[in-house]
């Protein structure tokens, strides 16, 4: 079958009418991969796997919010959209945008950008606007545009975002044939955090799974205004996809904590960049950062002693590894050319 993208996949649990023009590209039907090389610092019969968004259209989990969003712009007779982004959001927003034939403005803490996520929106036709601000700035700056008709704002502010996103809720139901007992995600503006929580709750309700997970939240340590209860001024994370100070959905993101019997907990760079360096080396996945933050919590809360054996552990991997190539290269030691020799390459491979 040729996977339809999350709107036909999913239509009846979707603002859609049989009228609104279905933009897409094939998003999600993303795999959920078993971790066993993991999975062993868990306690006994713990089932680990990874949700790998990163291979969505354009790398991240943000394409199941922006082909919903996009699809109702269009409806509405939007021209132009736009929004604020710490990366994955603008490249996202670019490519359905340009799919769409809609003028996409993209607005961005200059030189926080990974460079991945930067080639996309200038690629993909976006009008790309880096400020003299953090992301919580550009935020604010979209919002007031927004709000004076400028564009369709596109941010997850848009219900609509939120609408696409739960479907990874419901594919990991699908996958698993019930849904877990932990949800581990990163979390930055909450929006995804809330979107899964939504998705959960619907899927339950709808009598296709027959029970809720504990929902686990990840912010970086620098970054954390939900671990520690108030906005950040100048966050910092190398984690440049979460560096949020002041998340737009904070309410969502504490209601899937407390209703569910969560966690929002942060971790270290260091956490996350040998949890990141992990996935890569042991599990075979190249996740960016950000994502990583989600196994590097479960593996913090399971040296605390949280979880009881035998549970189901699905951590979300938000996006590709290729989005930020330098962070990679920066992590590993880059070997030097030698002679094109077989002598000299034989010497190299070492024993
Ligand atoms: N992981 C990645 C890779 C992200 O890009 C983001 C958010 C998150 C996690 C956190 O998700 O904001 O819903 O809590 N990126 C946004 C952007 C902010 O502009 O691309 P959230």
């Amino acid at each position: 079958m040729n996977w339809p993208g999350i709107i036909e996949a999913y239509r009846s649990f979707l603002p859609v009418t049989p009228t609104t023009p279905v933009i897409t590209l094939q998003e999600g039907n993303t795999a959920l991969l078993p971790a066993p090389a993991l999975a062993r610092e868990l306690p006994p019969g713990t089932r680990l796997y990874l949700k790998c968004e990163g291979f969505n259209p354009t790398g991240s989990f943000k394409d199941r919010g922006m082909t919903v969003a996009i699809s109702k712009a269009v409806e509405a007779g939007a021209k132009a959209v736009i929004c604020a982004s710490t990366g994955n959001t603008s490249a996202s927003a670019a490519a359905y945008a340009a799919r769409a034939g809609l003028r996409c403005f993209v607005v961005l803490p200059a030189g926080a950008i990974a460079l991945g996520k930067l080639s996309q929106a200038l690629l993909h036709g976006a009008k790309v606007i880096p400020i003299e601000g953090n992301f919580d700035a550009a935020l604010r700056v979209v919002r007031e545009l927004a709000a004076a008709g400028r564009a369709t704002l596109v941010n997850s502010l848009n219900p609509h975002r939120i609408e696409g996103q739960k479907t990874a809720a419901f594919e990991i139901c699908d996958q698993l044939g019930e849904a877990p007992d932990y949800l581990a995600l990163p979390v930055g503006n909450a929006g995804n955090i809330t979107a899964y929580w939504k998705g959960f709750k619907e899927y339950y309700s709808a009598g296709r799974s027959g029970r809720l997970p504990v929902m686990l939240g990840f912010q970086a340590s620098g970054a954390a205004p939900l671990v520690e209860g108030r906005a950040i001024p100048n966050p910092q994370t190398i984690a440049t996809a979460i560096r949020i100070g002041d998340p737009a959905s904070r309410k969502g993101a504490e209601a899937a904590r407390d209703e569910s019997g969560g966690r929002i907990d942060k971790v270290t760079d260091e956490e996350i960049l040998s949890a990141y360096q992990r996935l890569a080396s042991q599990c075979g996945v190249f996740c960016e950062p950000a994502s990583a933050a989600s196994v590097a919590g479960v593996l913090k809360l399971a040296r605390e002693g949280y979880f009881p054996p035998g549970r189901t552990i699905v951590c979300v991997l938000t996006g590709h590894g290729l989005k930020d190539p330098d962070r990679a290269i920066a992590c590993c030691e880059t070997p030097r050319p030698i002679p094109a020799t077989a002598e000299a390459v034989s010497a190299a491979l070492g024993a």
